[in-house]
């Protein structure tokens, strides 16, 4: 299971040993996560903190942003040498427009989805993607209870990329330990996002074992 530690629950204050652990342990990629205080209700952190986070940081970054409009920041996340960019579904119009133009910036494109949007919204965009995003709990804060459908969610999902032959990968997001994790992975997950079950643990890099060994 490819691992992907969400810094929204590190040390605010010193982030120095967090990225030091992410790039010794087994994550696959580092999680950001953007809110604007409009599409969501809080601000995490803007484009300065990250691009310190990326000078530091040897895991390739997956930027999730949660804010409205999107398009309009495509090449400030280039620009942080970000491989995955997630938008949200319910923050784009022109959603198509805006996989296109993540894609001419280099990057790949990600579609997240809120515990209301169904998968079937994704028919039409889903061979054009790298990755889908489903949110497990509803997006803005880090530490909330998993929502339960959203492992039927993941199968739904599953079973569109395996019968349009797409090659997204599955990323989950929100309240992420070993037992939902195991779940997930059944459902046919492929990363899992994990905040407050890595650092709020004595040893955030075993927790992230953990993970990656489900
Ligand atoms: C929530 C963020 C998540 C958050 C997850 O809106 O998208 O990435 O950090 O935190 P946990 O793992 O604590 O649910
Ligand atoms: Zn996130």
């Amino acid at each position: 299971m490819k691992v992907a530690p969400s810094l929204l629950s590190g040390n605010f204050l010193n982030l120095t040993p967090d990225i030091e652990m992410i790039n010794r342990s087994e994550a696959a990629y580092l999680h950001l996560d953007v809110m604007d205080g409009v599409f969501v209700p809080n601000i995490s952190f803007g484009f300065p903190v990250m691009q310190a986070v990326a000078r530091e940081c040897r895991k390739p970054l997956d930027v999730h942003l949660m804010i409205v409009e999107p398009q309009k920041w495509i090449s400030q996340v280039r620009d942080l040498g970000a491989e995955i960019m997630n938008v949200h579904q319910e923050a784009c119009a022109h959603l198509h427009r805006t996989v296109q133009a993540i894609h001419d910036a280099g990057m790949k494109a990600g579609v997240t989805l809120c515990p209301a949007t169904p998968v079937n919204t994704l028919v039409d965009i889903i061979e054009d993607v790298e990755l889908v995003l489903i949110m497990s709990v509803n997006p803005g804060f880090g530490g909330q209870p998993f929502i339960p459908h959203s492992v039927k969610k993941v199968k739904e999902l599953r079973k569109l990329i395996d019968e349009t032959g797409s090659k997204a990968m599955i990323e989950v997001d929100g309240g992420v330990n070993e037992q939902t994790g195991r779940l997930l992975k059944d459902a046919g997950a492929d990363i899992l996002v994990a905040g407050s079950y890595v650092f709020s643990a004595p040893d955030p890099e075993e927790k992230i074992r953990v993970l990656a060994n489900l």
